[in-house]
């Protein structure tokens, strides 16, 4: 295994702001409150502060950050979720979620990571191909207290990355309580395609949650994967968006811990599909509805030119049955935009071989090819610049959404189970959903060496040992 950590200045134990006064800080919060990482600032607030009434809120829009000289802070607090509700929260400098971090092809990323948590963490930024040290990697979580450098160039396409925190079996309660953020990556091939942006491009973080009797956010389910009882988009329960009479793009990530999502709209309109995971498409598909698990984006245009003043839209699960988001009509007419219909980007397919060369089984809840995650134990090595087919299959227990680090992919097929490769699986990818009876073929090449993970992205799953590292070698 490479070694970790070679740049030792990467991490560093605070002066003065060490874990002693941390501690007896925490010591006091873990005494009133069931949960050890959480303060419990509003769990004696009187409940009819409260209200269960679905008054619609304002959607949230994050706070955009550059990458460059970034520092991300992650510590417990409260936030408003909208309305009346308050809750505790983990947060990325104070906020649910986290800032997106806005960075352009062919700069530089530098990013602090503070860990004022009181549990170890490490911030992986999900879907960014970067080296070994820079990726989050489990065996880097830093204790309360102490903080990890960032520095790495962003050398690949426009896409809607995230980060979220991967500390060895602790990622599915730190991404519960709030921990994610978007990061947003730009170039000049989706520049020069004029698409909606300013107020008409929208990060939707899609997730569900559950709250106690305060209106706290609560966690349960953890073998078999949490499923929460409501929705929260960017942070926020019930919200709604004003939107003009225009074309909006909305750039959706599911993070959930464990909820697949199948989204349409309530008008019965198609969306059409302009990218996903690993950026745009080779050209847009129009979809009436996607399928999405946790940790998969896409990016969709929604023709709202002929919503009238206060009618709406409702962006749907109609699998959960719910009204995520509510799409308001101010009646505003803009003018200029338009659907794209020909070229959006050239995806050079990538070549390999007809049969396998790995096949990765995952099994139960806790395991892949029979083996639960040892942090320490190298399961397998690969080959750099060389293209692999790799192969999931599954004995049950879905949803296993895939995800690989280090690389893109490209889906090859799916056989068994849903039996087909949908429009969202086209281009690049770095997680793809394996359901029961599924067997789902990938082509994937690495150009990086280094220690990487492929694990499933159902968090409870993760945590519990559903994940493998390996080695890619020159
Ligand atoms: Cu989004 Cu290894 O995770
Ligand atoms: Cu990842
Ligand atoms: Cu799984």
């Amino acid at each position: 295994m490479p070694a970790i950590n070679s740049r030792s200045l990467r991490r560093r134990d605070f002066v003065g702001f060490g874990a002693v006064t941390l501690g007896s800080a925490w010591l006091g919060a873990c005494e009133r409150s069931a949960d050890a990482i959480l303060s419990p600032l509003a769990s004696d607030e009187p409940l009819a502060a409260r209200t269960a009434s679905p008054t619609r809120n304002p959607l949230r829009i994050p706070s955009t950050v550059s990458a460059a000289g970034l520092t991300l802070n992650a510590a417990a607090g409260t936030t408003n979720l909208g309305g009346t509700y308050e809750s505790n929260a983990l947060m990325y400098n104070g906020q649910f979620p986290g800032p997106s971090i806005i960075a352009n092809a062919g700069s530089t990323a530098t990013i602090r990571f503070v860990n004022g948590l009181a549990q170890p963490s490490i911030t992986h930024w999900h879907g960014m191909i970067v080296d070994h040290e820079d990726d989050g990697h489990p065996l880097q979580a830093v204790g309360p207290g102490s903080f990890y450098d960032y520095e790495f160039p962003i050398a690949q396409r426009a896409a809607l990355n995230w980060y979220h925190p991967h500390p060895h079996m602790h990622t599915g309660e730190q991404v519960f309580y709030g921990l994610a953020g978007a990061f947003i990556l730009r170039d000049a091939e989706e520049a020069a395609l004029n698409l909606p942006s300013g107020a008409y491009e929208v990060p939707l973080i899609i997730r569900d949650a559950s709250f106690d009797s305060g209106g706290n956010l609560k966690l349960g389910g953890k073998a078999s994967g949490f499923l929460g009882t409501d929705p929260l988009v960017n942070g926020t329960r019930y919200p709604y968006l004003p939107v003009d009479k225009a074309i909006y793009r909305l750039r959706i990530l599911n993070g959930c811990n464990a909820r697949v999502f199948r989204l349409a709209l309530s008008n019965n309109a198609s969306f059409t599909l302009i990218g996903n995971d690993g950026g745009l498409l080779a050209s847009p598909a129009s979809v009436a509805q996607i399928t999405m698990a946790p940790a998969e984006r896409v990016d969709v245009l929604v023709d709202l030119r002929q919503l009238n003043a206060n009618a709406s839209v409702m962006l749907r699960c109609l699998d959960a049955g719910w009204d995520i988001l509510e799409l308001r009509g101010t009646g505003a007419v803009i003018s200029g935009q338009s659907i794209p219909s020909g070229t959006l980007s050239s995806i050079t397919p990538l070549v390999g071989p007809a049969t396998p060369d790995r096949r990765f089984s995952f099994d139960g809840m806790t395991r892949i090819n029979g083996q639960v995650y040892d942090i320490n134990r190298t399961d397998f090595t690969v080959k750099r610049n060389t293209v692999e087919r790799w192969q999931f299959v599954t004995n049950g227990n879905a949803p296993h959404p895939v995800h690989i680090h280090g690389a893109s992919f490209q889906v090859q097929s799916r056989t068994g189970g849903r039996g087909t490769k949908f429009p969202w699986e086209y281009g690049w990818k770095d997680t793809v959903l394996l359901g029961d009876r599924e067997t789902v073929d990938v082509l994937i090449r690495f150009d990086r060496a280094g220690l990487y993970l492929i694990h499933c992205h159902q968090l409870a799953h993760e945590d519990q040992g559903m994940m493998s590292n390996f080695v890619v070698e020159d």
